[in-house]
Protein backbone atom coordinates (compact mmCIF):
# COMPACT_ATOMS: atom_id res chain seq x y z
CA UNK A 1 0.00 0.00 0.00
CA UNK A 2 1.27 3.33 -0.72
CA UNK A 3 2.32 5.63 2.29
CA UNK A 4 -0.16 7.88 3.41
CA UNK A 5 -0.16 11.51 2.38
CA UNK A 6 0.43 14.48 5.32
CA UNK A 7 0.73 18.00 4.45
CA UNK A 8 2.88 20.84 6.51
CA UNK A 9 2.18 24.29 5.30
CA UNK A 10 4.32 26.93 7.29
CA UNK A 11 1.87 29.91 7.58
CA UNK A 12 3.17 31.85 11.05
CA UNK A 13 4.49 34.61 9.41
CA UNK A 14 2.96 37.90 9.80
CA UNK A 15 3.87 40.47 6.62
CA UNK A 16 6.82 41.99 8.90
CA UNK A 17 8.17 43.80 5.35
CA UNK A 18 4.53 44.61 4.35
CA UNK A 19 4.92 46.43 8.03
CA UNK A 20 1.57 44.46 8.19
CA UNK A 21 0.86 42.99 11.70
CA UNK A 22 -1.47 40.63 10.80
CA UNK A 23 -0.98 37.13 9.13
CA UNK A 24 0.75 37.34 5.93
CA UNK A 25 -1.45 34.35 4.13
CA UNK A 26 -4.93 36.40 4.56
CA UNK A 27 -3.43 38.72 2.03
CA UNK A 28 -5.22 38.33 -1.31
CA UNK A 29 -4.25 36.72 -4.47
CA UNK A 30 -7.40 37.54 -7.41
CA UNK A 31 -9.52 37.70 -4.76
CA UNK A 32 -8.86 34.79 -2.43
CA UNK A 33 -6.51 34.52 0.60
CA UNK A 34 -3.27 32.89 -0.34
CA UNK A 35 -3.77 30.11 2.18
CA UNK A 36 -7.12 29.59 0.97
CA UNK A 37 -5.77 29.24 -2.59
CA UNK A 38 -3.46 26.34 -1.21
CA UNK A 39 -5.34 24.23 0.71
CA UNK A 40 -7.77 24.11 -2.72
CA UNK A 41 -4.98 22.82 -4.27
CA UNK A 42 -4.32 20.48 -1.57
CA UNK A 43 -7.38 19.31 -1.40
CA UNK A 44 -6.49 17.64 -4.98
CA UNK A 45 -4.52 15.51 -3.43
CA UNK A 46 -6.78 14.06 -0.60
CA UNK A 47 -4.01 14.20 1.81
CA UNK A 48 -4.83 11.96 5.05
CA UNK A 49 -3.52 15.25 6.79
CA UNK A 50 -3.16 18.66 6.52
CA UNK A 51 -1.25 20.31 9.45
CA UNK A 52 -1.12 24.61 8.97
CA UNK A 53 1.39 26.24 11.54
CA UNK A 54 -0.19 29.38 12.62
CA UNK A 55 1.36 31.95 15.08
CA UNK A 56 0.01 35.02 15.17
CA UNK A 57 -3.28 36.12 14.46
CA UNK A 58 -4.13 32.11 14.11
CA UNK A 59 -7.92 32.93 15.05
CA UNK A 60 -7.96 34.83 12.06
CA UNK A 61 -6.52 32.61 9.83
CA UNK A 62 -8.47 29.92 11.23
CA UNK A 63 -11.91 31.64 10.99
CA UNK A 64 -10.93 32.80 7.21
CA UNK A 65 -9.92 29.59 5.96
CA UNK A 66 -11.41 27.05 7.68
CA UNK A 67 -11.67 23.57 5.94
CA UNK A 68 -10.26 19.93 7.00
CA UNK A 69 -6.91 21.10 8.72
CA UNK A 70 -4.97 20.76 12.05
CA UNK A 71 -4.35 23.68 13.07
CA UNK A 72 -0.63 23.63 15.22
CA UNK A 73 0.22 26.55 16.82
CA UNK A 74 3.67 28.01 16.96
CA UNK A 75 4.31 30.58 20.00
CA UNK A 76 7.44 31.83 19.24
CA UNK A 77 8.52 32.26 15.60
CA UNK A 78 11.83 30.03 15.60
CA UNK A 79 12.44 29.60 12.33
CA UNK A 80 11.30 27.16 9.86
CA UNK A 81 12.42 24.46 11.22
CA UNK A 82 11.09 25.24 14.32
CA UNK A 83 7.65 25.58 12.40
CA UNK A 84 8.13 21.86 11.11
CA UNK A 85 9.51 20.66 14.46
CA UNK A 86 5.97 21.44 15.72
CA UNK A 87 3.95 19.53 13.76
CA UNK A 88 6.63 16.08 14.18
CA UNK A 89 4.36 14.81 16.88
CA UNK A 90 1.38 14.82 14.68
CA UNK A 91 3.05 12.88 11.40
CA UNK A 92 2.05 9.08 11.46
CA UNK A 93 5.75 7.83 10.73
CA UNK A 94 4.66 6.16 8.10
CA UNK A 95 3.79 9.02 6.16
CA UNK A 96 5.02 10.76 3.28
CA UNK A 97 5.45 14.40 4.48
CA UNK A 98 4.77 17.10 1.95
CA UNK A 99 6.08 20.74 3.26
CA UNK A 100 4.53 23.92 1.38
CA UNK A 101 5.04 27.63 2.33
CA UNK A 102 2.02 29.43 2.67
CA UNK A 103 3.30 32.36 1.28
CA UNK A 104 4.00 30.85 -1.99
CA UNK A 105 0.73 29.80 -3.16
CA UNK A 106 0.39 29.06 -7.24
CA UNK A 107 2.25 26.04 -7.06
CA UNK A 108 0.35 23.63 -9.34
CA UNK A 109 -1.43 20.44 -8.29
CA UNK A 110 0.57 18.48 -11.00
CA UNK A 111 4.20 19.86 -9.58
CA UNK A 112 3.31 18.75 -5.77
CA UNK A 113 2.66 15.50 -7.68
CA UNK A 114 5.55 15.15 -9.21
CA UNK A 115 8.01 15.90 -5.80
CA UNK A 116 5.69 13.27 -4.35
CA UNK A 117 7.11 10.98 -6.75
CA UNK A 118 10.70 11.62 -6.57
CA UNK A 119 12.56 8.58 -6.00
CA UNK A 120 14.81 9.99 -2.72
CA UNK A 121 14.27 10.70 1.21
CA UNK A 122 14.08 14.07 0.59
CA UNK A 123 13.48 15.84 -2.59
CA UNK A 124 13.71 19.79 -2.52
CA UNK A 125 11.84 21.79 -5.13
CA UNK A 126 14.26 24.36 -6.89
CA UNK A 127 13.94 26.91 -9.43
CA UNK A 128 16.90 28.58 -11.76
CA UNK A 129 16.26 31.90 -11.05
CA UNK A 130 17.52 35.30 -12.92
CA UNK A 131 18.29 37.35 -9.68
CA UNK A 132 18.57 34.44 -6.18
CA UNK A 133 18.97 37.14 -4.21
CA UNK A 134 17.71 36.68 -0.56
CA UNK A 135 16.51 32.78 -1.46
CA UNK A 136 18.26 30.03 -0.11
CA UNK A 137 21.31 28.42 -2.51
CA UNK A 138 21.36 24.85 -3.48
CA UNK A 139 24.60 22.88 -2.91
CA UNK A 140 24.89 20.05 -5.08
CA UNK A 141 27.24 17.00 -5.98
CA UNK A 142 26.00 16.10 -9.23
CA UNK A 143 22.39 14.79 -8.37
CA UNK A 144 22.26 14.86 -4.82
CA UNK A 145 21.99 18.04 -2.93
CA UNK A 146 24.46 18.49 -0.16
CA UNK A 147 23.47 21.50 1.45
CA UNK A 148 21.17 24.74 1.41
CA UNK A 149 22.43 27.83 2.01
CA UNK A 150 20.70 31.13 3.30
CA UNK A 151 22.07 34.85 1.66
CA UNK A 152 23.43 35.84 5.15
CA UNK A 153 25.32 32.76 5.37
CA UNK A 154 26.29 32.19 1.87
CA UNK A 155 29.60 33.39 0.70
CA UNK A 156 30.32 35.80 -2.48
CA UNK A 157 30.83 32.51 -4.49
CA UNK A 158 27.49 30.52 -2.95
CA UNK A 159 25.54 33.75 -3.77
CA UNK A 160 26.52 33.26 -7.62
CA UNK A 161 24.47 30.20 -7.66
CA UNK A 162 21.26 30.37 -9.44
CA UNK A 163 19.34 27.71 -8.56
CA UNK A 164 17.67 27.98 -5.60
CA UNK A 165 15.58 26.45 -2.65
CA UNK A 166 11.41 27.37 -3.50
CA UNK A 167 11.04 25.96 0.51
CA UNK A 168 8.72 23.06 -0.88
CA UNK A 169 9.99 19.77 0.31
CA UNK A 170 8.75 16.35 0.06
CA UNK A 171 10.77 13.66 2.79
CA UNK A 172 9.27 10.16 4.30
CA UNK A 173 8.09 11.03 8.09
CA UNK A 174 9.82 8.62 9.79
CA UNK A 175 13.48 10.12 8.61
CA UNK A 176 12.15 14.23 8.67
CA UNK A 177 11.36 13.61 12.14
CA UNK A 178 14.84 11.90 13.39
CA UNK A 179 16.81 15.58 10.94
CA UNK A 180 14.49 17.83 12.88
CA UNK A 181 15.45 16.52 15.95
CA UNK A 182 19.10 17.50 14.91
CA UNK A 183 18.59 20.82 14.33
CA UNK A 184 20.23 24.25 16.11
CA UNK A 185 20.23 27.82 16.08
CA UNK A 186 23.67 28.30 15.13
CA UNK A 187 23.75 30.30 12.34
CA UNK A 188 23.57 34.26 11.21
CA UNK A 189 19.77 34.35 12.06
CA UNK A 190 19.90 32.73 15.13
CA UNK A 191 16.99 30.28 14.42
CA UNK A 192 16.26 27.18 13.90
CA UNK A 193 16.46 26.65 10.08
CA UNK A 194 14.45 23.83 7.59
CA UNK A 195 17.20 23.78 4.64
CA UNK A 196 19.47 22.30 7.83
CA UNK A 197 17.58 19.35 7.78
CA UNK A 198 19.49 18.42 4.13
CA UNK A 199 23.03 18.96 5.78
CA UNK A 200 21.58 15.98 8.29
CA UNK A 201 20.27 14.07 5.64
CA UNK A 202 23.35 13.71 4.21
CA UNK A 203 25.24 12.88 7.21
CA UNK A 204 22.59 9.81 7.64
CA UNK A 205 23.81 9.00 4.14
CA UNK A 206 20.19 9.96 3.09
CA UNK A 207 19.47 10.27 -0.70
CA UNK A 208 18.38 14.03 -1.04
CA UNK A 209 17.29 15.42 -4.83
CA UNK A 210 16.66 18.45 -6.42
CA UNK A 211 13.77 18.75 -8.77
CA UNK A 212 13.90 21.72 -10.73
CA UNK A 213 10.30 23.38 -11.50
CA UNK A 214 9.90 24.90 -15.15
CA UNK A 215 8.06 28.23 -13.96
CA UNK A 216 9.60 30.70 -11.23
CA UNK A 217 6.39 31.96 -10.78
CA UNK A 218 4.74 28.83 -9.13
CA UNK A 219 6.89 28.93 -6.38
CA UNK A 220 8.16 32.65 -5.77
CA UNK A 221 7.11 33.31 -2.44
CA UNK A 222 5.51 37.18 -1.24
CA UNK A 223 7.55 38.72 1.09
CA UNK A 224 6.73 42.14 0.02
CA UNK A 225 3.36 44.26 -1.63
CA UNK A 226 5.62 44.42 -4.77
CA UNK A 227 5.98 40.81 -4.65
CA UNK A 228 2.35 40.16 -4.23
CA UNK A 229 1.64 42.73 -7.12
CA UNK A 230 3.75 41.11 -9.57
CA UNK A 231 2.25 37.53 -8.67
CA UNK A 232 -1.05 39.18 -9.03
CA UNK A 233 -0.41 40.23 -12.67
CA UNK A 234 1.19 36.90 -13.21
CA UNK A 235 -1.74 34.99 -12.05
CA UNK A 236 -4.71 37.46 -14.01
CA UNK A 237 -2.49 37.08 -17.21
CA UNK A 238 -2.75 33.15 -16.49
CA UNK A 239 -6.48 33.29 -16.07
CA UNK A 240 -7.02 35.84 -19.27
CA UNK A 241 -5.26 33.82 -21.17
CA UNK A 242 -7.42 30.75 -20.33
CA UNK A 243 -10.27 32.66 -21.15
CA UNK A 244 -9.08 33.90 -24.60
CA UNK A 245 -7.99 29.89 -25.20
CA UNK A 246 -11.96 29.31 -24.13
CA UNK A 247 -13.23 31.67 -26.96
CA UNK A 248 -13.48 35.05 -24.97
CA UNK A 249 -12.59 38.47 -26.52
CA UNK A 250 -10.60 40.07 -23.62
CA UNK A 251 -9.97 43.69 -25.10
CA UNK A 252 -6.27 43.60 -23.69
CA UNK A 253 -4.93 40.87 -20.68
CA UNK A 254 -3.07 43.55 -19.07
CA UNK A 255 -6.63 45.16 -17.82
CA UNK A 256 -9.23 42.24 -16.67
CA UNK A 257 -9.28 41.44 -13.30
CA UNK A 258 -10.73 38.53 -11.98
CA UNK A 259 -10.93 38.30 -7.98
CA UNK A 260 -13.15 34.94 -8.33
CA UNK A 261 -14.64 32.70 -10.81
CA UNK A 262 -15.73 33.60 -14.44
CA UNK A 263 -18.22 31.55 -16.33
CA UNK A 264 -18.26 33.00 -19.87
CA UNK A 265 -19.85 31.63 -23.36
CA UNK A 266 -19.15 31.97 -26.57
CA UNK A 267 -19.14 35.24 -28.01
CA UNK A 268 -18.16 37.04 -24.77
CA UNK A 269 -16.69 40.73 -25.31
CA UNK A 270 -14.47 41.57 -21.96
CA UNK A 271 -13.61 45.52 -22.26
CA UNK A 272 -10.35 46.94 -20.63
CA UNK A 273 -10.40 47.64 -16.76
CA UNK A 274 -13.16 44.71 -16.37
CA UNK A 275 -13.36 43.89 -12.67
CA UNK A 276 -14.78 40.10 -11.83
CA UNK A 277 -15.29 39.38 -8.25
CA UNK A 278 -17.10 36.61 -6.54
CA UNK A 279 -19.10 34.04 -8.47
CA UNK A 280 -20.05 35.56 -12.16
CA UNK A 281 -21.72 33.64 -15.20
CA UNK A 282 -22.12 35.38 -18.50
CA UNK A 283 -24.18 34.10 -21.44
CA UNK A 284 -23.19 33.88 -25.05
CA UNK A 285 -22.59 37.24 -26.73
CA UNK A 286 -22.60 39.03 -23.59
CA UNK A 287 -20.07 42.23 -23.56
CA UNK A 288 -19.17 43.92 -20.42
CA UNK A 289 -17.99 47.21 -21.72
CA UNK A 290 -14.93 49.26 -20.56
CA UNK A 291 -14.70 50.11 -16.57
CA UNK A 292 -17.50 47.94 -15.19
CA UNK A 293 -17.83 45.70 -12.03
CA UNK A 294 -19.82 42.57 -11.78
CA UNK A 295 -19.73 40.71 -8.55
CA UNK A 296 -21.41 37.39 -8.17
CA UNK A 297 -23.84 38.40 -10.81
CA UNK A 298 -26.07 36.08 -13.49
CA UNK A 299 -25.79 37.86 -17.10
CA UNK A 300 -27.68 36.30 -19.49
CA UNK A 301 -27.29 35.64 -23.98
CA UNK A 302 -26.53 38.86 -26.24
CA UNK A 303 -26.87 41.43 -23.14
CA UNK A 304 -24.58 44.13 -23.09
CA UNK A 305 -23.59 46.07 -19.80
CA UNK A 306 -21.75 49.36 -21.14
CA UNK A 307 -19.07 51.31 -19.95
CA UNK A 308 -18.69 52.30 -16.25
CA UNK A 309 -21.66 50.30 -14.89
CA UNK A 310 -21.46 48.22 -11.54
CA UNK A 311 -23.65 44.99 -11.07
CA UNK A 312 -23.79 43.56 -7.69
CA UNK A 313 -25.61 40.07 -6.66
CA UNK A 314 -27.54 41.55 -9.57
CA UNK A 315 -29.40 38.79 -12.92
CA UNK A 316 -29.58 40.34 -16.05
CA UNK A 317 -31.70 37.67 -18.97
CA UNK A 318 -31.66 37.91 -22.04
CA UNK A 319 -31.28 40.85 -24.42
CA UNK A 320 -30.59 43.41 -21.95
CA UNK A 321 -28.89 46.88 -21.70
CA UNK A 322 -27.53 48.72 -18.35
CA UNK A 323 -25.73 51.14 -18.53
CA UNK A 324 -23.35 53.45 -19.04
CA UNK A 325 -23.19 54.34 -15.57
CA UNK A 326 -25.78 52.10 -14.22
CA UNK A 327 -25.99 50.57 -10.94
CA UNK A 328 -27.34 47.22 -10.12
CA UNK A 329 -27.55 46.48 -6.63
CA UNK A 330 -28.46 43.45 -4.88
CA UNK A 331 -31.20 41.57 -5.57
CA UNK A 332 -31.67 43.71 -8.99
CA UNK A 333 -33.49 41.20 -11.20
CA UNK A 334 -34.36 42.25 -14.97
CA UNK A 335 -36.11 39.92 -16.98
CA UNK A 336 -35.43 39.49 -20.82
CA UNK A 337 -35.14 42.63 -22.85
CA UNK A 338 -34.83 45.31 -20.36
CA UNK A 339 -33.05 48.71 -20.83
CA UNK A 340 -31.37 50.36 -18.00
CA UNK A 341 -29.86 53.34 -18.83
CA UNK A 342 -27.77 55.75 -17.47
CA UNK A 343 -27.65 56.88 -13.64
CA UNK A 344 -30.34 54.51 -12.91
CA UNK A 345 -29.93 52.86 -10.03
CA UNK A 346 -31.53 49.40 -9.22
CA UNK A 347 -32.29 48.07 -5.66
CA UNK A 348 -33.77 44.41 -4.76
CA UNK A 349 -36.89 44.70 -7.85
CA UNK A 350 -37.75 43.02 -10.76
CA UNK A 351 -38.00 44.66 -14.02
CA UNK A 352 -40.79 42.52 -16.40
CA UNK A 353 -39.77 41.85 -19.99
CA UNK A 354 -39.72 44.65 -22.85
CA UNK A 355 -39.51 47.52 -19.65
CA UNK A 356 -37.53 50.72 -19.78
CA UNK A 357 -35.86 52.98 -17.20
CA UNK A 358 -33.62 54.79 -19.58
CA UNK A 359 -32.44 57.73 -17.66
CA UNK A 360 -31.62 58.99 -13.37
CA UNK A 361 -34.11 56.78 -11.53
CA UNK A 362 -33.92 54.89 -8.52
CA UNK A 363 -36.02 51.82 -8.41
CA UNK A 364 -35.75 50.14 -4.72
CA UNK A 365 -38.17 47.06 -2.96
CA UNK A 366 -40.37 46.97 -6.47
CA UNK A 367 -42.16 44.84 -8.96
CA UNK A 368 -42.50 46.41 -12.36
CA UNK A 369 -44.48 44.22 -15.07
CA UNK A 370 -43.36 43.93 -18.48
CA UNK A 371 -43.19 47.41 -21.01
CA UNK A 372 -43.58 49.64 -18.84
CA UNK A 373 -41.90 52.98 -19.40
CA UNK A 374 -40.04 54.50 -16.56
CA UNK A 375 -39.42 58.49 -17.32
CA UNK A 376 -36.44 59.81 -16.01
CA UNK A 377 -36.38 61.24 -12.68
CA UNK A 378 -38.74 58.68 -11.42
CA UNK A 379 -37.90 57.84 -7.34
CA UNK A 380 -39.97 54.93 -5.49
CA UNK A 381 -40.04 56.46 -2.41
CA UNK A 382 -39.33 53.15 -0.24
CA UNK A 383 -38.24 54.16 2.97
CA UNK A 384 -39.87 55.86 5.43
CA UNK A 385 -36.81 56.47 8.33
CA UNK A 386 -37.67 53.60 10.03
CA UNK A 387 -38.99 50.67 7.25
CA UNK A 388 -39.01 50.09 3.90
CA UNK A 389 -41.62 49.72 1.74
CA UNK A 390 -42.98 47.62 -1.44
CA UNK A 391 -43.98 49.51 -5.14
CA UNK A 392 -45.85 47.68 -7.56
CA UNK A 393 -45.90 48.45 -10.89
CA UNK A 394 -48.51 46.73 -13.46
CA UNK A 395 -47.48 45.75 -17.19
CA UNK A 396 -47.76 48.38 -19.90
CA UNK A 397 -47.64 51.00 -17.23
CA UNK A 398 -46.17 54.83 -18.14
CA UNK A 399 -44.24 56.77 -15.25
CA UNK A 400 -43.57 60.81 -16.21
CA UNK A 401 -40.64 62.03 -15.70
CA UNK A 402 -40.12 63.26 -11.97
CA UNK A 403 -42.48 61.66 -10.31
CA UNK A 404 -42.23 60.20 -6.48
CA UNK A 405 -43.74 57.04 -5.93
CA UNK A 406 -44.27 56.71 -1.84
CA UNK A 407 -44.91 53.41 -1.14
CA UNK A 408 -46.39 51.47 -0.03
CA UNK A 409 -48.08 51.82 -3.29
CA UNK A 410 -49.43 49.77 -6.63
CA UNK A 411 -49.68 51.88 -9.69
CA UNK A 412 -52.38 49.44 -11.97
CA UNK A 413 -51.37 48.37 -15.52
CA UNK A 414 -52.14 50.75 -18.65
CA UNK A 415 -52.04 53.22 -16.38
CA UNK A 416 -50.43 56.91 -16.70
CA UNK A 417 -48.50 58.58 -14.37
CA UNK A 418 -48.12 62.25 -15.35
CA UNK A 419 -44.91 63.77 -15.19
CA UNK A 420 -43.75 65.46 -11.74
CA UNK A 421 -46.84 63.52 -9.79
CA UNK A 422 -45.85 62.33 -6.15
CA UNK A 423 -48.30 59.66 -5.88
CA UNK A 424 -49.00 58.61 -1.98
CA UNK A 425 -52.32 56.37 -2.67
CA UNK A 426 -52.46 53.45 -5.07
CA UNK A 427 -53.75 54.29 -9.11
CA UNK A 428 -56.57 51.64 -10.73
CA UNK A 429 -55.86 50.00 -14.07
CA UNK A 430 -56.29 52.21 -17.61
CA UNK A 431 -56.76 55.77 -15.89
CA UNK A 432 -54.33 59.00 -15.96
CA UNK A 433 -53.13 59.26 -12.50
CA UNK A 434 -51.87 63.20 -11.94
CA UNK A 435 -50.16 64.25 -8.06
CA UNK A 436 -49.13 67.47 -8.94
CA UNK A 437 -49.91 71.31 -8.27
CA UNK A 438 -52.18 72.97 -10.83
CA UNK A 439 -50.23 75.33 -13.21
CA UNK A 440 -51.91 78.78 -13.28
CA UNK A 441 -50.48 82.31 -14.90
CA UNK A 442 -50.21 85.16 -14.14
CA UNK A 443 -50.31 88.07 -16.90
CA UNK A 444 -47.78 91.25 -17.08
CA UNK A 445 -45.77 89.75 -14.46
CA UNK A 446 -43.26 92.19 -13.29
CA UNK A 447 -39.92 90.78 -12.04
CA UNK A 448 -38.79 92.86 -9.26
CA UNK A 449 -36.18 95.62 -10.28
CA UNK A 450 -32.69 95.77 -8.59
CA UNK A 451 -32.33 98.55 -5.75
C1 LIG B 1 12.67 30.49 3.05
C2 LIG B 1 13.84 29.49 2.95
C3 LIG B 1 14.71 29.85 1.76
C4 LIG B 1 13.86 29.85 0.50
C5 LIG B 1 12.66 30.77 0.66
C6 LIG B 1 11.73 30.58 -0.51
C7 LIG B 1 14.42 28.74 5.22
C8 LIG B 1 15.35 28.90 6.34
N1 LIG B 1 14.65 29.53 4.16
O1 LIG B 1 13.24 31.78 3.30
O2 LIG B 1 15.75 28.90 1.60
O3 LIG B 1 14.66 30.25 -0.60
O4 LIG B 1 11.92 30.43 1.85
O5 LIG B 1 10.70 31.54 -0.47
O6 LIG B 1 13.55 27.89 5.26
N2 LIG B 1 7.39 30.51 8.94
C9 LIG B 1 6.79 29.98 10.05
N3 LIG B 1 7.42 30.04 11.25
C10 LIG B 1 8.65 30.57 11.39
C11 LIG B 1 9.28 31.13 10.25
C12 LIG B 1 8.62 31.07 9.04
O7 LIG B 1 5.66 29.47 9.97
O8 LIG B 1 9.16 30.57 12.54
C13 LIG B 1 6.70 30.43 7.65
C14 LIG B 1 6.39 31.80 7.07
O9 LIG B 1 5.09 32.18 7.44
C15 LIG B 1 6.47 31.56 5.57
C16 LIG B 1 7.46 30.42 5.43
O10 LIG B 1 7.55 29.81 6.72
O11 LIG B 1 5.23 31.14 5.03
C17 LIG B 1 8.82 30.91 4.98
O12 LIG B 1 9.32 31.83 5.92
P1 LIG B 1 10.11 33.14 5.47
O13 LIG B 1 10.51 33.88 6.68
O14 LIG B 1 9.31 33.86 4.43
O15 LIG B 1 11.40 32.46 4.82
P2 LIG B 1 12.34 33.07 3.73
O16 LIG B 1 13.26 34.04 4.36
O17 LIG B 1 11.54 33.57 2.60
CA1 LIG C 1 9.34 33.85 2.17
Amino acid sequence: MAAPLHVCILAAGIGSRMKSDNPKVLQTLGGRSLLARLLDKVAVLQPAATHVVVGQGADLVKNACGGDVNWVRQEKRLGTGHAVQQVAPHLDPDARVLILLGDAPLIEVDTMRAMLEVDADLAVLTVNMDNPYNYGRILRRGDQVVAIVEEVDATTEQRSIKEINTGVMAAKARCLIDWLSRLDNNNAQQEYLLTDIVKHANEASAKVAGYIADDPIEVTGVNTFTQLAALERALQMKTAEELMEAGVRVMDPGRLDIRGNLKAGKGVVLDINVIIEGEVELGDDVTIGPHCVVRDSRIGNGSIIKANSVVEEATVGNDCSVGPFARLRPGAELADEVAVGNFVEIKKSKLGKGTKASHLAYLGDATIGEDVNIGAGTITCNYDGENKHETHIGDAAFIGSNSSLVAPVKIGPGSTIGAGSTITKDVDSQVLALGRGKQKQIANWQRPTKK
